[in-house]
């Protein structure tokens, strides 16, 4: 009888692309995926060290499952990822009965080491260096990057994927437990990845989005010279097959007005850019180390709205970082007004033992103010998004049909007609009706109504010709 996995994910899409090829690892040693805990004899979280609640959801999960591997000791428990890296031994004393803690340069391991502790090998620890602990080369390589050839299968859409074009990050910002955890910058070969791409591409996959932690730093030198993210773009785009071309996470200080170019240029280029601002206010980016002002900022924004009119841009905020005064915040919420992000992520500050800012500066925010400017730039934020969308209203756009949406999920809707989403090219999520046989297709759809967060279209049939595509900041690539 096949075996049976269930894996759960939290974070970033780096991890929920490290899921997917250790799920596609396993699934070739004739694993198959399980619904529940319940059902599975290999239960794996794929974890993310970045807030404080992310590793507490985990340890209250392996809290639960303590029971069930006394009453199943047969079942293998295993925690992958960030936090597996970061809190490494500290696992096992705190959930006895998890049997392997793996790092994420080390996924490659996972179908080994579920083998031996299922031998009885006892508990398994694979984790990379940490970044003081040996040479830079030896730091370097103990965090592999896990991108084998993928199997079309394993993916979960066939239209979509992510690829990864470099790990790690140098940046260092204060805040921040990735550079210790996810290790050293480091990009793949252009090589690597125009193939990787073609591949998918012909598989049927239509949308590529490239993931760094910031992805636009992308540089690598060999013999032939430097290829930046710019140079890689221009290959990526040669592929047939491919429609669209994404990428995120955007580093303010290196968006450079040649990769804007390119976006510009290069058609199947999404005219969506999420570049985290993460302050309004000098004094707290200078804490957090940035490397910007709010002005320097401002300049790049005014850059890409002027090579890239119709770019949608979005943001991450950090509020209550250490000793973030009203002011500070006010210059936050200004600077969200003037921006006017298509939409923002805004978390609330939460201290990373090990970073640079926890032991610099003491996490002094009380948490219901943190909770209360949380809500005030959310809601800023909202009514700005909301304002945006109005101007799709009787506009046609074209969208990735990416499958049914949530709301038709949860009905349980069976029929062939059901909700579909989408995305635009400038990546606005859009709900409608549709035939399942849409799935994979770029289509366009005529919008009746928008929301914050959600445009609500209809197909557009044949006859009706779209009108959109003069429209100003609506250009051809929304
Ligand atoms: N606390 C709160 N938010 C954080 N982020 C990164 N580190 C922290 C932290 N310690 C946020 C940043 C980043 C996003 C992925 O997570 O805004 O851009
Ligand atoms: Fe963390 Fe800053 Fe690197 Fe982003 S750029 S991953 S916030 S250290």
């Amino acid at each position: 009888m096949a075996r049976k996995l269930y894996i759960e994910t939290v974070g970033c899409q780096m991890n929920v692309l490290d899921s997917e090829l250790v799920v596609a690892s396993l699934r070739k040693e004739g694993y198959e995926l399980a619904a529940t805990p319940g059902e599975a004899d290999t239960i794996l979280f794929n974890t993310c060290s970045v807030r404080q609640h992310a590793e507490d959801k985990i340890y209250s999960a392996l809290g639960r499952l303590k029971h069930a591997k006394t009453h199943n000791p047969d079942k293998v428990i295993g925690v992958l990822g960030c936090m597996a890296q970061k809190d490494q031994q500290l696992i096992f004393r705190r959930a006895p009965y998890v049997d392997l803690v793996v790092g994420p340069g080390q996924l490659h391991q996972v179908p080994q080491l579920i083998a031996e502790a299922r031998q009885g090998a006892g508990p398994r620890l694979e984790v990379s260096l940490n970044r003081r602990d040996g040479s830079q080369e030896a730091i370097r390589r103990s965090h592999e990057s896990f991108d084998p050839l993928r199997d079309p299968q394993m993916r979960p859409s066939p239209y979509q994927a992510y690829l990864r074009i470099m790990i790690g990050c140098d940046k260092f910002c204060t805040y921040c437990i990735v550079p210790s955890v996810r290790g050293p910058e480091q990009s793949r070969p252009p090589a690597e990845i125009v193939a990787e791409a073609r591949q998918l591409a012909s598989e049927g996959c239509k949308e590529v989005i490239l993931l760094g932690q910031t992805v636009n730093s992308y540089r690598y030198r060999d013999e032939q010279g430097e290829t930046r993210l710019a140079d890689l773009l221009r290959q990526l785009h040669e592929i047939d097959g491919l429609e669209r071309l994404k990428f995120v996470t955007n580093y303010p200080k290196d968006m450079t007005t040649r990769l804007l170019e390119t976006v510009r240029d290069l058609p199947k280029c999404s005219p969506y850019l999420h570049v985290p601002l993460q302050s309004g206010s000098d004094a707290v980016l200078r804490r957090m180390k940035r490397g910007y002002t709010v002005g320097e900022y401002r300049e790049m924004l005014a850059r890409i709205r002027e090579i890239i009119p119709s770019a949608a841009v979005t943001s991450d905020f950090i509020v209550g970082f250490c000793g973030e005064t009203d002011e500070e915040f006010e210059a936050t919420c200004e600077s969200v007004r003037e921006s006017r992000f298509k939409n923002s992520f805004i978390f609330k500050y939460s201290e990373r033992p090990g970073t640079k800012g926890a032991s610099l500066y003491p996490d002094d925010v009380p948490e219901t103010v943190k909770r209360e400017r949380n809500n005030r730039l959310l809601a800023i934020q909202n009514a700005i998004s909301e304002e945006d969308n109005l101007r799709f209203l009787g506009q046609t756009v074209k969208v990735l049909v990416e499958g049914p949406s949530k709301t038709s999920q949860k009905q349980g809707q069976t029929g062939e007609l059901v909700q579909l989403t989408g995305r635009t090219h400038c990546d606005r999520i859009v709900v409608f009706p549709g035939n399942r046989r849409l799935v994979g297709q770029l289509l366009p759809v005529m919008v009746y109504d928008t929301s914050a967060f959600t445009l609500h279209a209809e197909v557009v049939t044949q006859e009706v010709r779209p009108t959109v595509f003069q429209l100003d900041g609506l250009s051809s690539n929304v």
